[in-house]
């Protein structure tokens, strides 16, 4: 942590969250809380809403949630030195500079260094274009009909044939070799040679939502290898959190974005009135660009390429979709290959129709399922039948879920109620409860594969936090210890504290996590949607489920880590097993 608790907790305490988003979303107050239009994700009716007693904000819809350094960092993609910094300017707090450390300052200086270089070699690249060294690179884009205000717009430029002209810009700009080198515009050789890493090429600047410049994309003009060059990852540049064109697509007033594959697509679709076009970072879809993309629009069209690759890539994406709580429709391009080439010969209006007619993207996966099965014959059949009860018990939402069993039952002509009791018998084998996953937090490398016993933990962690009554029934059993180290550990013994204290505070909980990557994850457990399970009883049920799994996990890590002669570590461990016997004659009642 690079500022201390009392410093991180004066800011917070100044800067009341109701008036603080009051500055960016409309929020009206009924009764004790305040509601507004989710900023995250695109609705009509208010569903996002703060909580000054709390001082906490949470979406309904879209499940975002936090405290008030949360919403600056998700709104305004802060980090949260910061989000920590704007918010001590405007209360007025003068934050310590001697608490910073020495790698923390690096850190954030570092980002403010490589954005700046970023926009300095955007404005070049721009430059150069309109020179007359890129003259061919302007009738290349001019010969892939694209019109001046796009090319303004997406600050589109050229990066000239001279081996290291940037490289030389940037240092009499007075840039160190090093950080130019880290924000991935040049190579180093073992003679410590430096080259520009874009070399003749058309020059595509990849912006975040704030439109702030974090990487390139070039295109050799012509059928040169590789086509397109990226930048690599960098501090600023994590491709699996950001998007082609979403920082135009953010204000579009479509309810929908159009997900495509390449950075012409985007270009061509928005030159064609679809402001709502976006393409991943030329890298597949992750759970973290759903989780992006569900911030502002609960639909996506998927616009892939109508090759192999592209159906491919368009399958893998939609149940991706889903899982961040997005339909996803997929429209077909044939007999062109990608977006770009079909508007150029068919024009807006012939999109505008396939849009019309794009296919159901769960059905569309079905479709291309079926090719591997047999349907004439009853296994074939039968076999396709599981796997497609498998996919339906992938809908969280109790009505979707029907309305597709229905869908499937019909498009294959099988009995509804039959189809039905498939699901559910694979949902119960599969496990009922489920948490919502945080926007951002999905996409995260490090817990994409969370493990089943860290979910029971997250699962039970989130109860004790959100029904008080569940705490006091548990909170003899179950203790801070049962969690892992690390996170959960940390915001147990801050939830047992607090309610030893009267009650949970979890904006002040979540001021101790000050890594943009654990402050999410942090922030996910106060907001995480136990799944709609239809009764109490069903609830108790899991509940009681998730008690035992995280309390035997326990035991066992206790019992592996004993040291044969610790007599009373065996003790703790026998009255751990009895306490587990216990607790599986306990009735627990929810709220
Ligand atoms: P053109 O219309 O041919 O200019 O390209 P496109 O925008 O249609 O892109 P395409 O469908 O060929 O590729 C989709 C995306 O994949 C591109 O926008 C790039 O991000 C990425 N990509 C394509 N070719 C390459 C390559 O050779 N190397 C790398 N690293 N990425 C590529
Ligand atoms: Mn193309």
């Amino acid at each position: 942590m690079y500022y201390s608790d009392e410093v991180i907790e004066e800011v917070r305490a100044k800067n009341d969250i109701v008036d603080v988003i009051s500055g960016y979303v409309r929020l009206q107050k009924k009764g004790r809380d305040y509601f507004g239009l989710c900023p995250f994700h695109n609705e009509k009716s208010p569903s996002f809403s703060v909580s000054r007693q709390k001082q906490m904000y949470y979406c309904f819809g879209c499940g975002a949630g936090g405290n008030v350094f949360t919403f600056l960092m998700e709104y305004e993609n802060y980090s949260f030195a910061e989000a920590l910094k704007f918010l001590a300017d405007r209360a007025g707090v003068e934050l310590p500079q001697q608490e910073f450390s020495k790698e923390a300052r690096e850190r954030a200086d570092t980002r403010a260094v490589l954005l700046e270089i970023n926009k300095l070699a955007a404005q070049y690249y721009y430059v150069q274009l309109k020179n007359s060294q890129g003259e061919q690179a302007l009738s290349y884009l001019k010969n892939r009909e694209l019109s001046d205000d796009m090319i303004r717009a997406f600050g589109l430029g050229y990066s000239n044939k001279y081996s290291d002209d940037l490289y030389q810009y940037l240092r009499g700009r007075g840039y160190q070799t090093d950080v130019i080198a880290r924000a991935g515009l040049i190579s180093v050789d073992e003679r410590q040679n430096v080259y520009d890493k874009f070399w003749n090429r058309v020059m595509f600047p990849i912006m975040d939502v704030n439109s702030r410049v974090i990487g390139f994309g070039g295109r050799v003009m012509g059928d040169g290898k590789p086509k397109y060059l990226n930048s690599p990852e960098t501090m600023i540049f994590d491709k699996s959190r950001n998007l082609y064109g979403l920082n135009r697509a953010r204000s579009s007033k479509k309810p929908y974005f159009l997900l495509c594959e390449g950075y012409m697509d985007v270009i061509s679709l928005h030159q064609a009135g679809y402001s709502n076009a976006v393409a991943s970072l030329g890298t597949a879809l992750t759970l973290g660009h759903a989780s992006l993309i569900k911030r502002y629009v609960k639909e996506v069209y998927l616009t892939y390429d109508s090759d192999e690759a592209g159906t491919k890539a368009a399958l893998r994406a939609v149940p991706i979709l889903r899982e961040a709580g997005i339909t996803a429709r997929v429209i077909r391009m044939e007999p062109y290959k990608d977006p770009d080439e079909f508007i150029k010969n068919l024009g807006a209006e012939a999109f505008e129709e396939r849009i019309g007619r794009a296919r159901n993207g769960f059905m569309f996966g079905l479709d291309i399922l079926e090719r591997e099965y047999d349907l004439g014959s009853p296994e074939g059949k039968t076999d396709f039948m599981r796997e497609a009860a498998r996919r339906l018990t992938e809908f969280d939402e109790e009505i979707e879920r029907n309305n597709y069993i229905e869908a499937v039952a019909k498009a294959y002509h099988v009995e509804y109620e039959d189809l039905r009791s498939l699901v559910v018998k694979t949902a119960v084998r599969t496990g009922l409860a489920r948490p919502a996953e945080r926007p951002k937090s999905a996409g995260a490398r490090s817990d994409r594969k969370e493990d089943g016993i860290t979910t029971s933990q997250k699962i039970l962690l989130t109860w004790l936090i959100e029904d008080e009554s569940v705490f006091r029934q548990l909170e003899q059993y179950v203790g801070p210890e049962d969690f892992s180290e690390g996170l959960y550990r940390t915001v147990a013994e801050f939830v047992y504290e607090q309610y030893k204290e009267g009650r949970v505070n979890p904006a002040k909980i979540m001021n101790h996590f000050t890594d943009e990557e654990e402050h999410r994850k942090a922030a996910s457990l106060f907001h995480t949607k136990i799944r709609e399970l239809t009764t109490a009883r069903e609830q108790e049920k899991a509940l009681m489920e998730t008690v035992i799994r995280v309390k035997n996990h326990s035991i066992d890590e206790a019992a592996r880590n004993l040291d044969p002669a610790d007599m009373a570590g065996l003790q703790r461990l026998m009255n751990a097993k009895r306490e587990l016997q216990d607790i599986q004659k306990l009735h627990i009642s929810v709220n």
